[in-house]
């Protein structure tokens, strides 16, 4: 398992350049909680970059990400990996539930990722200096980036450290 390899993988499943993107973004926040956790960024940054590859084929629940882990698996993949990209699913806690601290913030990255990213894109300096401050008020803005399900943030962010809140609910994104 490499990231070459792993991005690869994702430009043959997913010609979605939005799609693409999230997976990116996801690899970048994944990498950066890593960091700061003291994990394995290549592992965490693989699983962000990998966590919806199978979606723009299998997007359905009850394909993905169970036809992406097949892959995967066949691949030679980590299981800790593969078991990280099940527990993204909400429709498969009762199988791979969260339990581990890779879970838990893949999870956390998935949706906010999003939001980050809305954020950052009206900014004219970009993601450079953006500050959380900034996120949380577009958080809070009902109309701003109506994609990002809200309560999935509240719900994947870390149990300390945070006081977000939710003020809607949306359909979730990728
Ligand atoms: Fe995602």
């Amino acid at each position: 398992m490499n990231r070459p390899d792993a991005y690869a993988l994702l430009c043959e499943y997913v010609s979605d350049i939005s799609l693409r993107r999230h997976c990116l973004s996801v690899e970048a926040a994944m990498r950066a909680y890593a960091q700061k956790l003291g994990h394995d960024e290549e592992t965490w940054g693989v699983v962000g970059l990998l966590h919806d590859f199978d979606y723009e084929r299998w997007s359905e629940p009850a394909d993905d990400p169970l036809r992406g882990s097949e892959i995967l698996r066949a691949k030679g993949y980590p299981e800790d990996v593969i078991t990280c990209i099940l527990s993204h699913a909400d429709y498969l806690s009762d199988r791979y539930p969260r339990r581990t601290v890779m879970e838990k913030r893949l999870y956390a990255c998935d949706e906010i990722t999003g939001l980050v990213t809305a954020t950052a894109i009206l900014r004219p300096t970009g993601i450079g200096d953006l500050t959380a401050a900034s996120v949380k008020k577009k958080m809070k803005a009902k109309g701003f980036a109506k994609g990002v399900n809200r309560d999935d943030v509240v719900r994947g962010r870390p149990t300390s450290g945070s006081n977000w809140t939710t003020t809607s609910s949306s359909s979730s994104t990728r």
